[in-house]
């Protein structure tokens, strides 16, 4: 049996469920309360967005994998090109990660270490979903970037 002991995940070390949980629901608080990134969620219900992000989440760390069991391979820059993600917008999704991981962070505690490879991979993985050009820009009346 190869792979790591579950206590040795990065999940588990974040703090499992209870950890995402939190970090996800709050992050989605601040999306709902935020007219721009709210406009862009098709469903009048943000419960079953939070928890595609909360179980994304959870396997990328080393949790369960039950977001590919129901959802497939991630994909996610395919799965973000229906909406227009320009660096604004990416600004104002790791703004209220940020925030959100701040909260979580005081509730429940973080090791430094890993709230930095935390942080590190929502901004690369933020700015790599970007594929719009500034609405306010010359180039974004003609150009997207295509999908990688
Ligand atoms: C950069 C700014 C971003 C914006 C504006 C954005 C916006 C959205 C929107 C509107 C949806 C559709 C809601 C739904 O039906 O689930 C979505 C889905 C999703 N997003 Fe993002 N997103 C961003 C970045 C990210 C990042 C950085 C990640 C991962 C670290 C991520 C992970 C996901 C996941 C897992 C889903 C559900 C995919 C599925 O299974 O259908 N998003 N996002």
């Amino acid at each position: 049996m190869g792979g790591m002991a579950p206590e040795t995940t990065p999940y588990a070390q974040m703090g499992g469920a209870e950890f995402f949980a939190a970090l996800v629901h709050h992050f989605y608080a601040g999306v709902a309360a935020d007219p721009v990134l709210r406009a862009m969620y098709p469903e009048e219900d943000l419960a079953p967005a939070e928890r595609r992000l909360r179980l994304f989440l959870t396997q990328y760390w080393g949790g369960p994998t039950t977001y590919s069991e129901e959802r497939g391979h991630p994909r996610l820059r395919m799965r973000h090109n229906p909406f227009v993600i320009d660096d604004h917008a990416r600004d104002r999704w790791l703004d209220h990660m940020r925030a959100a991981l701040d909260t979580t962070m005081v509730e429940q505690g973080l090791d430094p270490a890993l709230e930095q490879q935390l942080w590190s991979y929502l901004v690369g993985a933020a700015i790599a979903m970007v594929n719009a050009a500034p609405a306010d820009s010359p180039a974004g009346l003609t150009m997207h970037q295509e999908p990688q």
